[in-house]
């Protein structure tokens, strides 16, 4: 069997002021009708035996995503609660800890709850694809091929295929959000694909890595799994224990480090919608290239992203690639291009609270 781990802990930074820590961009609806997290969820149905999901969160969300599952009707195995963020890391160990309680040695979807994607039978065959190269031990992730050289992602500088016949590929290695003219090399080079922070891998495969590569993490996770408590659907890890673990991501844990990671090329029009200028780019424009939402007005511009969500009416003349998000307490005023910078005002607004 495989059971979905979607990760839903994240704090969507970037997307300030629309994405706030009481409220982050899995739970918002930025592109459909769903939110990100019901996307997510809604997009894999149809994989054969696959299980029913277990999210992990903060303990705050909890309510957050116990409904929007609810609206969906989908039933998870687990909604596991983290007292405090450790990154990807800490949360796939104790997802992975739950799952071999569950069942003997399950195959994990570990999947983002952040992610568009547009071609959902592609992304349904990679998956199939990957499932042999999972069973026989290999830790897979998904590769983009990319459009851009976009800043927010992680690389992975591919090496031989696996063997003649598989589609995989083995991993040179990872480089996590290199700068511009990094990316750009990178995207020249023909020989590197964007990390989609999507991956399949044995319950026991994951865990063993994180053994060798990280112990600390895995005794931690360990720990908090021991005093856990349950409560209906929810697990509420021990807080002291949880809190007490570095904060590491999947990525630099593990993949970075181990001999067994492959890498399966997926081209579905997949996008993390990380930013303004992602959101930008997977939005519907109109003529002059804007994409407006809610109550906008645009005369003489082009390229922007409008946004206003209060009722008040957003009016822009005469600017292009603009964006601008107009919510009931704050504003946003950037310029295209430089939305990953967005998460300095959110730090800088932390130390100012
Ligand atoms: N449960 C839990 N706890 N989930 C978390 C935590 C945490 O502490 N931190 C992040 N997540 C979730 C986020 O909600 C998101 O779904 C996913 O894990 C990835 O975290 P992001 O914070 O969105 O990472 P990123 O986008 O900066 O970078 C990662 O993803 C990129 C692609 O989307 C890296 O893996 C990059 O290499 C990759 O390109
Ligand atoms: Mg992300």
């Amino acid at each position: 069997m495989m059971i979905p781990i979607i990760l839903s802990g994240g704090s969507g930074s970037r997307l300030w002021p629309l994405s706030r820590g009481m409220f982050p961009k899995q739970f918002l609806s930025l592109c459909n009708k769903e939110t990100m997290l019901q996307s997510t969820l809604q997009r894999m149905v149809g994989i054969p035996d696959l299980d029913s999901p277990t999210v992990v969160c903060n303990e705050e969300h909890r309510f957050i995503v116990a409904e929007q599952l609810r609206e969906i009707k989908i039933a998870p195995s687990a909604i596991i609660l983290e007292p405090a963020g450790r990154n990807t890391a800490p949360a796939v160990a104790v997802a992975a800890l739950a799952a071999l309680q569950k069942e003997d040695d399950p195959l994990l979807l570990v999947l983002a709850a952040d992610h568009v994607i547009q071609d959902i039978a592609a992304f349904q065959n990679a998956i199939t694809q990957a499932r042999d190269l999972a069973s026989n031990g290999a830790l897979v992730t998904f590769g983009i091929v990319p459009t851009h050289p976009e800043t927010g992602y992680g690389y992975i500088e591919l090496g031989r295929p696996v063997d003649r016949t598989a589609v995989g590929m083995l991993i040179n290695r990872f480089v996590e959000k290199p700068n511009l003219a990094l990316a750009q090399q990178y995207v020249n080079s023909g020989s590197y694909l964007w990390n989609s922070g999507m991956f399949l891998f044995k319950a026991s495969a994951v865990l063993a890595e994180l053994a060798t590569h990280a112990p600390d993490i895995l005794l931690a996770s360990k720990l908090a799994m021991e005093s856990a408590t349950v409560d209906h659907d929810f697990l509420r890890l021990d807080a002291e224990a949880f809190t007490a673990c570095r904060t590491e991501s999947i990525d630099h844990a593990v993949m970075e480090k181990t001999a067994n990671a492959v890498v399966l090329p997926l081209q579905a029009g997949w996008s993390d919608v990380g930013s303004w200028d992602a959101l930008w780019e997977v939005s519907k424009h109109d003529a002059a290239g804007n994409v407006l939402h809610g109550d906008v007005i645009s005369e003489a511009s082009h390229n922007c992203y409008l946004y206003s969500n209060e009722g008040r009416l957003l009016a822009v003349h005469g600017v292009d690639d603009l964006i601008v998000v107009n919510t009931e307490d704050a504003v946003l005023v950037t310029r295209r291009g430089q939305s990953q910078n967005v998460k300095n005002i959110v730090e800088v607004l932390k130390l100012s609270a």
